[in-house]
């Protein structure tokens, strides 16, 4: 398997092979779980070369949050990716993707002021900056991403969408362990009771979708079943519980359509989101 470090060598790998068919690219901060292996199958099984790239992009962090105790394991990662097969791997160093004298960032503006955007300062501003500079380093026909961060999603098509960028932004749907919780590298973080409280994030989805089901057209009375199903688990702490139209977070003050349920919590010290799409009957 090749295993780039600098953006000359994944450059020179692309050279060689972009004859072959379309290039993906799979954008991920390691420490892989079942949701990024699924992203790398689909981006194998629709590309003729796919790049994985895994970076820990510290632009991406708050001051406060857990950038340098966020899971890293390359050696591990490696060998996932490799029996994946199939794949390139892009693992640059900070040094190379921020020399010193850096000074150009991306925002996307209005999207990024709800949900994560507003309690995550900055944190889209990094997000779409490192994405930008991976779109640029590898030019990628295809790029994919994973609904479990259904917002950044949004944010990234925006982003292809305003500058331009000639690749299409491809989703996956989010890979759950069988008790329903979404799979996520900062799961390690939970102690077995907080493991047990975390299912409280898709439950309370689950909950939410059969209202609406059930017939219920009020987004604030959904938001509210979200927020009192989550303050119920006494592990759990609200970070927010929030209702949008689709495709573009719309503000609404009665359901129809495609609209988005979406929630955050503290459960420990491990940050989870989690969201469900629903489509308005
Ligand atoms: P990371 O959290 O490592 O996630 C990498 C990709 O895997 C993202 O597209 C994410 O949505 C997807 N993913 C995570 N958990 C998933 C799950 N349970 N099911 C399906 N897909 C899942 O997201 C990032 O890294 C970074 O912000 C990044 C885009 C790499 C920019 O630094």
């Amino acid at each position: 398997m090749q295993v780039c470090r600098t953006v000359q060598e994944v450059r020179e790998f692309l050279r060689a092979n972009r004859h072959k068919g379309p290039v993906g690219l799979v954008p991920t901060m390691g420490y892989f779980h079942a949701g990024h292996l699924a992203l790398m199958h689909r981006a194998r099984r629709e590309c003729a070369t796919v790049v994985v790239s895994i970076y820990v992009n510290p632009l991406q962090f708050g001051p406060a949050e857990d950038y340098s105790s966020y899971p890293r394991d390359p050696q591990r990662d490696l060998q996932l990716a490799r029996e994946a097969g199939g794949v390139a791997v892009f693992m640059p160093s900070d040094e190379e993707m921020y020399p010193s004298g850096y000074a150009t960032y991306v925002e996307v503006q209005g999207l990024t002021d709800k949900l994560c955007g507003r309690h995550r300062p900055g944190h889209f501003r990094g997000v779409a900056t490192v994405v930008t500079k991976l779109f640029n380093i590898v030019r990628p026909d295809r790029a994919y991403f994973g609904e479990k961060d259904f917002q950044q999603a949004l944010v990234i098509k925006r982003l292809v969408a305003d500058l331009n960028f000639d690749l299409e932004v491809l989703t996956v749907p989010t890979v759950r362990e069988p008790d329903g919780l979404a799979m996520s590298s900062r799961n390690v973080y939970l102690s077995p009771a907080e493991r047990q409280a975390a299912t409280v994030l898709y439950s309370s989805l689950l909950k939410a979708r059969n209202a609406i089901l059930a017939g219920e057209r009020d987004p604030r009375r959904i938001e509210n079943l979200l927020a009192e199903a989550i303050n119920a688990e006494p592990l759990a702490r609200l970070e927010y519980a929030e209702v949008y139209g689709l495709p573009w977070l719309a503000e609404l003050t009665r359901l129809e359509g495609e609209v988005l349920l979406a929630v955050a919590a503290r459960v420990g010290r491990a940050r989870l989101i989690d969201n469900m799409v629903v489509v308005v009957p």
